[in-house]
């Protein structure tokens, strides 16, 4: 039902169902943050460059600064705040950890549903260095130079 600029829309957010009234200007990085309090994922460059407001639409991995709300109607969506189960972090947020691969965290929740998305994809695939960097090309980290976070992408990958 669409009012002015505004339009009702319905979608899974992290296993609950949603509705909500969303302006259809806002993308779903704003929606997510601002309307729901889904803070994990930043807000870094809001062009698709740095890959710091990455979640997962019906399984595949999105820029939702670029991605309208309106698009996610009757989608599911996965954030970072989904990822940890009963208090404990999923196996990729312990890699992270284990390995040092955060420093200022800004780009973390990103990487995470990155490497989250990458390890779905390939179980059971024999996966190269370069297709760790290929998937995980379109998020930035200014601070670790990378090395600890692909160790980590590494860990996940044989602890699934
Ligand atoms: S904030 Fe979305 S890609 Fe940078
Ligand atoms: S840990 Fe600071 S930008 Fe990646």
């Amino acid at each position: 039902m669409t009012d002015g600029h505004f339009r009702q829309i319905s979608f899974t957010i992290n296993d609950r169902e949603r509705r909500l009234r969303v302006d259809i200007r806002k993308s779903l990085a704003e929606v997510l943050r601002e309307d729901l309090g889904l803070i994990g994922l930043k807000q870094g460059c809001g062009v698709g460059e740095c890959g710091a407001c990455s979640v997962m639409v019906d399984d595949v991995l999105v820029d939702s600064c670029i991605y309208l709300a309106l698009w996610a109607d009757g989608k599911q969506i996965r954030t970072v705040e989904g990822e940890a189960r009963d208090g404990k972090p999923s196996k990729v947020q312990q890699a992270y950890v284990d390995e040092g691969a955060v420093q200022c965290g800004f780009c973390t929740p990103g990487f995470i549903m990155a490497t989250t998305s990458f390890v779905e994809k390939c179980k059971g695939k024999n996966v190269s260095p370069g297709d760790i960097r290929k998937a995980h090309a379109g998020n930035l980290c200014r601070c670790t130079g990378y090395q600890n976070i692909f160790t980590a992408i590494e860990k996940s990958i044989e602890s699934d």
